[in-house]
């Protein structure tokens, strides 16, 4: 176990703000970070200044900034929607329904089967340098499915969330109040020890306010904590619910109005913005810049998923939120690392300072604005997750 020295940082985002330039993203240019032999920041600052350590690393000028922190994906799937996205490509809009075609998939795939796109997926995260991951799991709608999808998501996060509440499986569509009982029940005792998180799809089509509201409370009191697929189709009680209840993050948030950017504002809750959804299903994109100017803690994320956006890449998702929804290069960075830590309530994540796991990613660019000013270039060269590669 040794230190080591990451030196010749062309440009190094520390998103902490009493290092470097002061901004937000706390830039230091010519830089230089220790770590130390668990894993963790035990330095950063400029290269000049640089202590010595067991083993010096040359970043040869590139460009270093923290993981990604991808705090919305749905992982455990099995089969293929190609054909809806085609269909919606010439004007089908999307529906919350297609997600039973998933379910169908998903139930009769064996967990081999399951584990294997799991760990694809995660493997590909990982390649475009996402360090953190949530994962859901609201595929199987069982009590089996869905904790079989959590104990699989468990070997690779400790960022599990119980979505039973995805939507009523074909089997209840007679009695949907008796889902909303079994998920808050049978389905949560056997989730629950998987899943950190609970989540409900909040949206005409999918669970209303009640019974969002009994998911939710029914999750917080066995001490999971809150999030909520809140105001993606169309307007809708899930973001002042999310607030209400002091949801760590409102995910969406396509379609606002004044009081739930009111509420987002006075509350503690994220809201997190996926813009790669809005891309895939040929919709407006949420309005970045009123959340912003509200002081709304925004994050970014990839909702990675077979229906509404199958993408894996976080830097696909930071063009986007600089491109269409007009966030600076600097916001949709701070979004999509320290954002996304914040929507996990994680402090150990999403910075590059002292005391911070040692989870970064070098890009081959000068400066962090090659994401987005470059789309679709594979900039990712390295990426540590607590430690170099191969070490
Ligand atoms: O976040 N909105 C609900 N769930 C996913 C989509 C799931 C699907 O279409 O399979 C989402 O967009
Ligand atoms: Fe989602």
């Amino acid at each position: 176990m040794v230190t080591t020295l990451l030196d010749r940082i062309g440009l190094l985002v520390t998103n902490d703000p009493t290092l470097g330039d002061g901004s937000a993203l706390g830039q230091l240019a010519d830089a230089a970070l220790v770590v130390d032999a668990r894993g963790t920041v035990s330095w950063a600052g400029p290269s000049a200044q640089a202590p010595a350590a067991d083993v010096r690393l040359d970043a040869g000028g590139r460009c270093v900034v923290p993981g990604f922190v991808d705090s919305h994906a749905h992982l455990v799937f099995a089969g293929d929607r190609a054909a809806e996205f085609t269909a919606r490509m010439s004007g089908q809009p999307y529906a919350a329904g297609g997600i039973r075609t998933t379910v169908a998939a998903t139930r009769d795939a064996p967990d081999e089967v399951l584990a294997a796109n799991l760990a694809r997926l995660v493997a590909e995260l990982r390649r475009q340098g996402t360090t953190t991951v949530e994962i859901k799991s609201g595929y199987g709608l069982t009590v089996h499915d869905e904790s079989r999808a959590l104990a699989l998501a468990r070997a690779h996060t400790d960022e599990t969330t119980f979505l039973g509440a995805h939507v009523v499986p074909p089997e209840y569509a007679d009695d949907p109040s008796a889902y909303v009982d079994l998920v808050t029940g049978p389905m949560l005792d056997a989730c629950g020890p998987y899943a950190r998180w609970i989540d409900v799809f909040c949206e005409d089509g999918a669970f209303d306010s009640d019974a969002a509201r009994a998911v939710l409370t029914a999750g917080l009191a066995r001490g999971l904590g809150a999030r909520v697929h809140a105001n993606q189709l169309g307007p809708g009680p899930g973001v002042q619910l999310a607030c209400e209840l002091g949801a760590a993050s409102a995910d969406h948030c396509t379609h606002l109005d004044d009081v739930d950017v009111a509420a987002l504002a006075d509350s503690a809750t994220v809201a997190t913005l996926l813009p790669g959804v809005e891309f895939s299903t040929r919709s407006p994109y949420p309005d970045a810049r009123r959340l912003l100017a509200a002081g709304v803690t925004v994050a970014l994320a990839t909702d990675c998923n077979p229906g509404s956006c199958y993408t894996s890449s976080m830097p696909f998702c930071i063009a986007l939120a600089v491109r269409e929804m007009r966030m600076t290069p600097a916001e949709a960075l701070w979004a999509a690392t320290a954002g996304g830590a914040a929507a996990l309530r994680r402090t150990d994540v999403g910075r590059l300072a002292p005391g911070s796991r040692a989870d970064l990613v070098l890009l081959d660019a000068p400066s962090y604005v090659h994401l987005a000013y470059r789309p679709g270039v594979p900039l990712v060269t390295d990426v540590w997750a607590g430690r170099p590669p191969a070490t």
